[in-house]
């Protein structure tokens, strides 16, 4: 499939919400789009998505294209973790979110809630207080505000992100401020909280590093299997899992025993699964684009050759969607990036042209139907 040009497939429409920038109008999609990821998804009874962020979309309208030519869900990237919604205490920051959920419903788009929790995205104020006073009314009042304005119009919520530490945790759990405040049971606690502001979500929890054939990823695709068994025996509400897929090209051959063995026990214990973060981290940068471009597509079509074979697996979402906004990207410090040049991890180049990624997703979305 490797070099087929995509057809235009995109009307314009006058006016509206995202008639800012560089003056453009939304962009509808049209009802003959094809080829696309969500095309090709929707042929194996999957959706296809990628995470993005409103003030990119916002900006660029070739980023709206192509998030509407191939998207059917959008995560909010940053916009709903907890850090950018109250970053100080009782300052909240609404306005992101409302205007990412804006495009979607303009556009027939679904959310994916991305992330109630996760340490990294959590405040100083709040972790200190959590520190300080272990009052779960912390907890619930973030969850209930949270879920309390969005529940109604985004169905799926990875409740807990990166709970999984097998080299330093406790019982393979992380010791983040939460642990640290409320011991490992916060993990059942957070689950039933979301489940009482969100009665009819389909909640998740969410982890990376279950790829390959290292002795860390092997700990750690025990850990969430453990996990998961836990929970389920419990009875708390876990609907599902999310694994983030940032596949990494300098760890070795994926481990496609290693995976199937832990996507078929989460299967087995009744819950579904959803690829949330697929991008491909390089390693050298100093071959030719091409040839990276084949590496990264061919470590994706390994990747999802494994997982497409579960239809439990029921979404792919790309950590992004072009080269241009990764947060791969984002991490090269500003000396590196200059020799290195942007990380090409996903699908489309800083262009918009697809690359080969984009067709290892199409053709392996569209083989696994
Ligand atoms: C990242 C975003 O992409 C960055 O823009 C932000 O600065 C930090 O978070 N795992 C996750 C995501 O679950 O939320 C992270 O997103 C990437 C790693």
């Amino acid at each position: 499939m490797t070099g087929l040009a995509l057809a235009p497939v995109l009307t314009v429409a006058p006016n509206g919400a995202w008639a800012e920038g560089e003056g453009a109008s939304p962009v509808h999609v049209s009802a003959t789009l094809t080829p696309s990821l969500s095309h090709a998804a929707r042929s194996g009874g999957r959706y296809y998505g990628a995470a993005a962020r409103a003030d990119h979309l916002r900006q660029d309208k070739a980023l709206r294209a192509a998030i509407l030519r191939d998207c059917e869900v959008l995560t909010p990237e940053i916009h709903l973790k907890w850090n950018s919604l109250e970053w100080r205490k009782g300052q909240f920051h609404f306005t992101p979110v409302d205007d990412l959920l804006a495009f979607a419903d303009e556009n027939g788009l679904r959310v994916r809630g991305h992330t109630l929790l996760w340490d990294q995205s959590t405040p100083d104020w709040a972790k200190h207080e959590m520190l300080d006073r272990r009052d779960w009314r912390l907890m619930s009042e973030h969850f209930s505000r949270v879920l309390g304005r969005y529940a109604s119009r985004i169905d799926e919520w990875d409740v807990i992100n990166e709970p999984i530490d097998t080299v330093s945790g406790a019982h393979a759990l992380r010791r983040n401020t939460f642990f640290r405040a409320f011991g490992p049971t916060y993990i059942e606690r957070a689950m039933e909280e979301a489940r009482t502001h969100a009665p009819h979500a389909h909640l998740v929890i969410n982890d990376y590093g279950f790829e390959y054939g290292n002795p860390v990823d092997k700990a750690r695709r025990q850990a969430f299997v453990a996990l998961a068994r836990r929970l389920r025996a419990a009875r708390v509400p876990l609907d599902g899992v999310g694994v983030q897929a940032h596949l990494d090209l300098s760890k070795g051959p994926i481990d496609r025993v290693g995976l199937q063995e832990m996507t078929k026990a989460l299967i087995d214990l009744g819950l579904d699964i959803t690829v949330t973060e697929l991008d491909v981290k390089e390693t050298e940068a100093s071959a030719s684009t091409p040839a990276r471009d084949q590496k990264v597509a061919d470590e994706t079509r390994r990747y999802l050759d494994v997982m497409l074979a579960f239809p439990e697996v029921r979404g792919v979402v790309t950590w992004g969607l072009t080269d241009k906004f990764s947060w791969l990207t984002e991490q090269v410090d500003a000396r590196v990036r200059a020799d290195r040049g942007v990380n090409r991890g996903l699908p489309y180049d800083d262009a918009y042209s697809p690359k080969p990624m984009y067709w290892a997703l199409e053709d392996t979305l569209r083989a696994s139907a």
